[in-house]
């Protein structure tokens, strides 16, 4: 009997373009081999900046790169907060921005987190206590429930910011893998002035290149790169030099279209096993990204779930990491883009069949 790790949220090794990264690479060294290999601003490679601000429609000034996304917010941490500092996020949110938030000692609310983006009454009830620093949010198929924020409480969301004075931070790593239906706009074309957004290129090219960005305020970005310099100097070039070259060739659209192609079917089946399987499961049907989650029957525990699915060759994640102030008991994260429809379908047999069990 095959493993079949429902755990983490890599994309799937067979969508990397490895042969496009390869002539990418050859190509730009031998044109910009020096500045490649050279130290320089911060703010990252020039021309993957410039490439950025164009993508992004804005000035260069508004871009900072870094190795990844999650180092980035580690240096808007760095910035902006102090020991005791108020922040919110969603609940559930992505585990591995808790444990930096928690690192800078900042007071984290979570706010409940619905199919539809996060509870505005309860949203409103927190800012009514005490506004925070920050607002950190993924507003597209959301890690780890999936969601994927309404049009109307984006709004809401950006008008709160304004009334309130606080920062939304929008990370948006998964906004481009959208398998179906219609786009929302981002927080930051609502409210750029109140918006720091982020993305990456860990999902579209690789996490191999962990090149990923932000898009701010240009007093902002400037700051965060006196952060960054302080702390590396300078990111990886190389890989920001191959990065650039591979979307200036056009690359990226094309890609997208690969990934697309790839995931969907890997939604259908995780949909589609659910309902066969699960029938009763409360889960979320998102229209893209890499994650559906599932929130177990009352009486039954993830913890107990995950023993009795680990007897039957199957790996889920605690679903207790996401929550910053305690709950998800009963939470499951189903990281699908890994895994092929015929082990997404026997993954979802094994997960019924362990809650049956567990009970
Ligand atoms: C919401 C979110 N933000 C940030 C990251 C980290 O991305 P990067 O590899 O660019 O650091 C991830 C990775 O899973 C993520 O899901």
């Amino acid at each position: 009997m095959e493993t079949i790790n429902f755990t983490r949220g890599v994309p799937a090794n067979e969508s990397f373009p490895i042969e496009e990264v390869v002539e990418a690479a050859q190509a730009i060294l031998r044109t910009q081999g020096a500045a490649m290999m050279q130290y320089g601003p911060a703010l990252g490679f020039q021309p993957l900046r410039e490439w950025l601000a164009e993508w992004q429609g804005v000035r260069v000034e508004q871009i900072l790169t870094g190795n990844g996304s999650l180092q980035l917010i580690e240096f808007l941490c760095l910035h902006l907060l102090k020991p005791g500092d108020v922040v919110f996020t969603e609940s559930p949110t992505y585990d591995r921005t808790l444990t930096l938030l928690r690192r800078h000692g900042a007071r984290i609310v979570g706010i409940p987190l619905e199919p539809d983006g996060p509870a505005i009454v309860a949203l409103e009830k927190a800012l009514a206590a005490t506004p925070p620093k920050l607002f950190y949010v993924i507003p597209d198929f959301q890690n780890p429930a999936g969601a994927t924020c309404s049009g109307e409480k984006r709004r809401r969301l950006v008008e709160l910011a304004e009334r309130h004075g606080f920062l939304l931070v929008e990370d948006a790593p998964y906004r481009l893998l959208r398998y179906r239906g219609r786009e929302e706009p981002t927080l930051y074309r609502l409210a750029p002035g109140r918006v720091l957004h982020m993305s990456s290129f860990t999902k579209l090219i690789a996490p191999g290149v962990r090149t990923g960005f932000m898009v701010g305020e240009p007093e902002l970005i400037a700051r965060l790169a006196k952060v960054a310099e302080d702390t590396y100097i300078s990111p990886g070039y190389v890989a920001q030099g191959i990065t650039y070259e591979w979307c200036r060739r056009g690359l990226l659209p094309p890609q997208v279209e690969r990934l697309k192609k790839l995931y969907a079917p890997r939604l259908d089946a995780c949909l589609g096993a659910i309902d066969r399987y699960m029938p009763d499961a409360v889960a979320t049907r998102p229209d893209g990204g890499f994650f559906i989650s599932l929130t177990l029957p009352e009486g039954t525990s993830t913890t107990a779930v995950r023993l009795e699915a680990a007897r039957l060759g199957l790996n889920l994640a605690d679903g207790l990491a996401f929550f910053p102030e305690g709950g998800g008991e009963r939470f499951l994260r189903l990281p699908f883009c890994a895994l092929s429809p015929a082990e997404i379908d026997e993954g979802i047999r094994r997960l019924a069949e362990s809650v049956r069990a567990s009970r």
